[in-house]
């Protein structure tokens, strides 16, 4: 019986690698440009981290983690996102110490227990970062901007932020009492989640796709949580829509927009493609490090997924990346006897930094070169022993056809020569 892989995950195929490897590295570079530092952490952690910061009434907390127990008791989580986890180490490595503020990314695989579907997979992968020590709305809008931008350089058309507000601990409460004043007759007409809602997290309604629910929070006038701000926090969304306008972010606002994370303070967003869906979403979150034992900081930042680009590159068309080379030199072997002096052209070529193979089923040298068209080099070094006794080796240029045998001293610097000219 063949063993196939589980359910939500992928094998990532060399030849789709080349897509990811460029989307990393957009991603690694608009990040060094925003000064941004990677952090690492843990695939899984303690149950409790993601309970406590991702919190207990969301739907990735109730039914989406890959909880288990290892072998001394433990429960542990696969980590569903990622910023539970660096707020984590942000706050037992004690970088709250350091002076300024952190500014920390990072990119890998999440875990969630979802129904797998187009752009929802159970393994996924997400970049994403966190900015600790600023409650500045310079600083949202810096990360609102960061995030449509990475997808822009990626070649993503067409992304734009969509922004609310969600509120702190001073309008939130009063927005939740003014919700169920207004629900709570009706609840017996929600569906069946927003009845579980309207207590513990009023906010969510919002978020319901069910009709009914949306029409009951309009006929009952469930007030939207940007209607409910405090004059504090109308100030800091006003002043970050301020900025992503002079930084001309697309963008726009939505009342009913609610993220599905409960760590959110004031700015929340998410980044749509008309006609696609979410490619990733983001917010503040004032409360989450004090709340996962450090000092009073505030934070901000975003997560995208992976394979959600590749989705909508896909279907934009003409994005997919170009095909890029991955062997410089093909070696060639002549004859059996020159089989060790290949081995050696090899070395010298690699310790040069040049990308360099060989054939290993004894091929004619004919086949050898088909091998290394195929493979996609720009040369092709033929070693026999005649090149072996003069400590020589033959070039043959796989564009142009030109030949000619040249002393191996003389090999890295003839290679390097010609991927200059070609690129
Ligand atoms: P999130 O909205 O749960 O936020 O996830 C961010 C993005 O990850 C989504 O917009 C989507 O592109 C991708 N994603 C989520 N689940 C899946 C899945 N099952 N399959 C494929 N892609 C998926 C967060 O995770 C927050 N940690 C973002 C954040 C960072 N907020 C502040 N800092």
């Amino acid at each position: 019986m063949l063993v196939q892989r589980p359910r939500g995950t992928s094998d990532i195929l060399p030849a789709t690698i080349g897509a990811w490897r460029q989307i990393e590295d957009v991603v690694r570079r608009t990040f060094a440009e925003y000064h941004y530092a990677e952090i690492r952490t843990p695939m899984f952690e303690h149950t409790e981290l993601f309970a406590r910061g991702v919190g207990e009434t969301t739907d990735i907390v109730e039914k989406e983690m890959y909880t288990f127990e290892d072998r001394g008791g433990r429960s542990l989580t696969l980590r569903p996102e990622g910023t539970a986890g660096v707020i984590r180490a942000y706050v037992e490595n004690k970088l709250y110490g350091q002076p300024g503020i952190a500014k920390l990314f990072y990119l890998g695989p999440m875990f969630r227990y979802e129904k797998p579907q187009k752009g929802r997979e159970r393994q996924f992968h997400q970049y994403g970062c966190e900015v600790l020590g600023s409650d500045s709305p310079a600083l949202d809008a810096e990360v609102v901007a960061l995030h449509v931008y990475q997808l822009q350089e990626v070649g993503v058309q067409g992304a734009t932020a969509v922004l609310n507000s969600v509120g702190c601990p001073v309008c939130r409460p009063r927005h939740r009492e003014q919700m169920l004043a207004r629900l709570l007759p009706v609840k017996d007409q929600l569906c069946s989640d927003c009845q579980n809602r309207l207590e513990r997290n009023p906010l969510r309604i919002f978020d319901c796709k069910n009709e009914r629910c949306q029409r009951l929070l309009v006929e009952a006038g469930a007030p939207t949580i940007l209607e409910s701000l405090c004059a504090d926090c109308e100030a800091h969304f006003a002043a970050v829509r301020r900025y992503l306008e002079a930084l001309g972010v697309p963008y726009r606002t939505d009342a009913h927009l609610v993220r599905g994370l409960d760590y959110y303070t004031r700015t929340a967003w998410e980044i749509k493609v008309e006609g696609f869906g979410t490619l990733g979403g983001g917010g503040r979150y004032n409360a989450l490090v004090r709340e996962l034992g450090g000092p009073e900081t505030p934070g901000v930042g975003f997560g995208t997924g992976m394979e959600r680009i590749l989705l909508v590159l896909a279907e934009q068309g003409g994005t997919s990346p170009a095909v890029r080379r991955d062997l410089d030199v093909y070696v060639a072997v002549a004859d059996e006897q020159a089989d060790v002096y290949a081995m050696q052209v090899l070395k010298t070529l690699r310790e040069a930094g040049v990308r360099a193979d060989r054939d290993y089923q004894g091929r004619s040298v004919k086949a050898q070169f088909k091998a290394a068209d195929r493979e996609g080099a720009r040369l092709a070094v033929v070693v026999g022993s005649s090149e072996q006794a003069e400590q020589q080796v033959t070039v043959k240029d796989l564009v142009s056809g030109e030949q000619s045998t040249i002393p191996l001293s003389e090999l890295v610097a003839a290679v390097q020569k010609l991927e200059e000219a070609s690129v």
